[in-house]
């Protein structure tokens, strides 16, 4: 492949979205950041320069790192923050991927506003294994927008204790469409130009902060073709789901009368206890022939906010492709079986308003970020900076949907899991009901995996695998754990490092939703981690 440079000036700019402006911070001035666009195993350079106030780092959301960990970006974890007027190049490959990611900063609230899509075209001469052969591709970011700032917004639940305001609106592209009251943002839509008869890649990315979406546009039905920049088996909805972190490749063929049509993006949530912004984000599929922008506009009922049904058919329908060209490698033997319990928990707190602080765990470990990142003391072997004790399975069995016993306190931690190099690993993702079952995207930074088994209520080591898909399971890098249920997943560790799992809700990672594996290296040459690169920011 080839390398591709880009430059990400992170800078502070003034954006007015509902009728009220505020200045945020940016990569060059843009809201979305820009698009980085490569082909398959090209090298990516991209260099970050801290024009702002506050620490910065960038993630490369999918991306598999090989390697090369000091690249991936969660501030603690794999590096240290970009502090003001530093710099800091990430240089990494694209080896084997092709599709769409994104990119966001991870540190704090900052991907609110950090974030951007990467597009990875196939290798020169490679076809896409989907028919037909897209006439245009549209990147479609899908977020949220908060009139306050953001970084208030979580400090202010922090120091409370209490849950953080949901945000003001949804957005596609930055715009979040025409509000009431307010005569300039009648012009704050998108619009996606169309011709008729032509087929058009659609390449969705969630970037919202804490809540899942359901997408639709109004009159055409939606062809799946790829997830997380892998390749699935094309199948056709009315309706996509897709949880922050996740990206969804879609054909849409411009088969309607010419005019203009809606495309909404909703929130889903199935659980009384969360609060989410009920509004939806709208943009305008539009015909180019002859139809005016104030033609009236084919409308979409998005599906009620607790569409449970809507939610499950859709991912209960994703395959991955698995054909000659590109196979769906399941580890069929196990050498790990881990479960991990992912909930929200309730600790005592004495400065809190409530006396009591929400918090979030994982097999009942709140995870504390250490203040030195953890790849480093991994590879240059300091102690005291973690401990390699994670539990792999919950200190204390019950019934997980249920109510929760009563010594359902969490533990405050700096705990990680090791695998040894290659060790093909399963973990079953449970939801627990301890304050009330809530679903949660997990992101798995370093790997694929494949997503071999979900069920609602308790996951059932004697029963719950013999219902498990091992032909032709979807591979992705985010899944949602669902309401009250549980997710098995499958990966073989064969990137060596220390890789972060948390919930993609940004406020349940805020509150300890997070762990790290630490992975070692393996015995051949090319099974070690390299080397930190010499401008690696120090603490
Ligand atoms: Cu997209 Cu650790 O995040």
């Amino acid at each position: 492949g080839m390398t591709r440079h880009y430059k990400f000036d992170v800078v502070e700019k003034s954006f007015t979205r509902l009728c009220s402006t505020k200045s945020i911070v940016t990569v060059n001035g843009q809201f979305p950041g820009p698009t980085l666009y490569a082909r398959e195993d090209d090298t990516v350079v991209v260099k970050v320069v801290n024009r702002v106030k506050v620490n910065v780092t960038i993630h490369w959301h999918g991306v598999r790192q090989l390697r090369t960990g000091w690249a991936d970006g969660p501030a603690y974890i794999t590096q240290c923050p970009i502090q003001p007027g530093q710099s800091y190049v990430y240089n990494f490959t694209l080896a084997g991927q092709r599709g769409t990611l994104l990119w966001h900063a991870h540190i704090s609230w900052q991907r609110a506003t950090v974030h951007g899509a990467i597009v990875i075209l196939p290798k020169r001469g490679v076809a896409y294994p989907f028919f037909p052969t897209p006439h245009k591709e549209v990147v479609l970011v899908l977020a949220e927008w908060w009139r306050s700032d953001v970084e208030a917004v979580i400090d202010e639940a922090m120091n409370s204790g209490r849950a953080p305001n949901v945000s003001d609106a949804h957005t596609i592209n930055g715009h979040a469409g025409p509000v009431s009251g307010c005569a300039s943002s009648a012009q704050d839509g998108l619009t996606v130009r169309v011709d008729k008869g032509k087929t058009y890649l659609f390449r969705i990315i969630n970037a919202a902060l804490n809540e899942d979406l359901f997408f639709k546009v109004a009159g055409h039905q939606l062809t799946v073709v790829e997830v997380d920049a892998t390749y699935t088996k094309p199948f056709t909805t009315d309706t996509l789901l897709i949880t922050p972190g996740q990206t969804t490749n879609v054909l849409l063929t411009a088969d309607q009368g010419a005019g203009r049509y809606l495309v909404a993006a909703s929130p889903f949530a199935d659980s009384p206890l969360v609060a989410v912004d009920n509004r939806t984000a709208t943009a305008t599929v539009q015909y180019a022939s002859s139809v005016s922008a104030s033609a009236v506009v084919t409308t979409t009922k998005p599906p009620p906010q607790n569409a449970t049904p809507v939610a499950s058919s859709f991912v209960d329908t994703l395959r991955s492709l698995n054909s000659k060209q590109y196979p769906a490698k399941v580890p069929l033997m196990v050498d790990r079986s881990l479960l991990f319990t992912v909930g929200l928990g309730v600790n005592p707190c004495a400065t809190c308003t409530n006396g009591s602080r929400v918090v979030a765990d994982i097999n009942n470990v709140t995870f504390v970020m250490p203040t030195t990142a953890l790849l480093q003391a991994h590879y240059f072997n300091t102690s005291g900076v973690f401990t390699d004790d994670f539990p792999g399975q919950p200190p204390i069995a019950f019934n997980y949907t249920g109510s929760g016993p009563s010594n359902m306190q969490t533990m405050n931690g700096t705990r990680l899991y090791r695998l040894s190099f290659n060790a093909s690993v399963q973990l079953v993702l449970q939801d627990t009901g301890v304050i009330g079952p809530e679903s949660h995207p997990i992101h798995l930074h370093g790997y694929n995996f494949f997503v071999v088994g979900r069920g609602v209520g308790n996951y059932d080591p004697k029963t719950s695998p013999s219902k498990f898909n091992l032909v032709d399971p979807v591979e992705r890098n985010t899944i949602g754990v669902p309401t009250g249920g549980w997710t098995a997943i499958r990966f073989r560790a064969d990137n060596p490092g220390v890789w972060f799992l948390h919930c993609h809700f940004e406020v349940h990672t805020s509150w300890g939703l997070k762990m790290a594996f630490v992975v070692d290296d393996g015995k051949g040459t090319n099974e070690s981690l390299l080397p930190p690169p010499s401008d690696f920011p120090a603490c």
